[in-house]
């Protein structure tokens, strides 16, 4: 049997990370939306494109959910975007009922997946998938921070011309404008970025992280979906090929970096059971302070979930 993969939500990313997982050829991929017709539409386009583009794994559109059973992995990928002026915890009671919805629904019939959050406001939402699946920790986790890092890694490249292959970057904390760009850990080739650019041009580069998403959702009106749906493919990739990828996610912590009962950003080892491990990164103790305001910002926005 081949492996199966869910994406819940046919909007911008979920369609976005339904392509990419279908062009790596080594699962099936089911979409799901309410929208009557439009999952369905989604997936014959997608199926047709694999003509073109040299991929056949199936893709099936349904607005229910009994397509999706024993799936590996499911992406949630289903709530309301930004819009220009909303920051993304302006989402958060309408995204909690879809959120939990969609949860119900998918871990009846995949009750062994493991759930990847993208709907925001994430590290909420986090809290909202494992409340209501009951899963252990290790199969819930989000999508963020392979999007923020990928964000700063651009900059950096762009601001040194250089490669983007050769820049190590990473962002951690929680997916809004208290995120922590850990300059302490970024290097070029190799070299450390705080060697190669003023402290100047290195905040500016901090801060243009930290508000990435607020600028793509003033240039386009909607929230971004190339990068997202990537960067969410990738941990589908991490997972079904148990691949003990390093990355950035969004884990629960229970006293790592000294932040207890909280989903944030922080390297993980990804594999077929989900976070397999938190990494211990050094911080500074800059950082450190970085990562706690941005710990007090989300604890706020769980704090009025309904189900907290
Ligand atoms: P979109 O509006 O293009 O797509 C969302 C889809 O969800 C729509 O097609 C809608 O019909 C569907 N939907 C709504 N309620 C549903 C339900 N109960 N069951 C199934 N489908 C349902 O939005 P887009 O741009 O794809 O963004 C999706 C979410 O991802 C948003 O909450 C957005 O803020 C978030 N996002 C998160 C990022 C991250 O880094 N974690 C990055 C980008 C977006
Ligand atoms: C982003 O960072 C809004 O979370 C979305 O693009």
């Amino acid at each position: 049997m081949r492996t199966k993969v869910t994406v819940v939500g046919a909007g911008n990313v979920g369609a976005t990370c339904a392509q990419e997982i279908a062009r790596r050829d080594y699962a099936d991929v089911v979409l799901v939306d309410i929208l009557p017709n439009f999952p369905q539409g989604k997936a014959l386009d997608m199926n047709q494109a694999g003509s073109v583009l040299g991929y056949e794994p199936r893709i099936v559109g349904t607005n229910g959910y009994d397509e999706t059973a024993d799936s590996e992995v499911v992406v949630i990928t289903a709530g309301r975007p930004r819009a220009p002026g909303m920051s993304r915890d302006d989402l958060v009671a309408t995204n909690e009922a879809i959120v939990t919805a969609v949860t119900k629904e998918a871990m009846k019939r995949s009750p062994r997946a493991v759930l990847v959050v993208v709907s925001n406001p994430l590290d909420a939402m986090c809290h909202v998938a494992r409340a209501v699946s009951r899963f252990p920790k290790r199969r819930v986790v989000g999508m963020a921070g392979i999007l923020d890092t990928a964000r700063f890694s651009a900059f950096i490249a762009q601001e040194l011309e250089v490669s983007v292959r050769d820049v190590t970057a990473m962002v951690l904390g929680g997916h809004g404008d208290q995120m922590v760009p850990v300059v302490s850990a970024t290097t070029v080739g190799g070299i450390p970025l705080a060697e190669l650019l003023t402290k100047t041009r290195l905040r500016k580069l901090v801060e243009r992280t930290r508000f990435g998403g607020g600028e793509l959702v003033s240039l386009l009106g909607t929230s971004a979906w190339y990068a997202p749906g990537a960067a969410a493919a990738q941990m589908v990739d991490a997972i079904c090929l148990d691949q003990k990828r390093v990355l950035p996610c969004t884990a629960y912590l229970e006293g790592e970096y000294g932040i207890r009962g909280l989903y944030m950003g922080v390297p993980a080892k990804l594999g077929a059971d989900g976070v397999e491990e938190i990494e211990k990164l050094k911080l500074t103790p800059d950082e450190k302070k970085m990562l706690r305001a941005s710990a007090a910002a989300v604890r706020e926005v769980v704090s009025i979930l309904k189900r907290s």
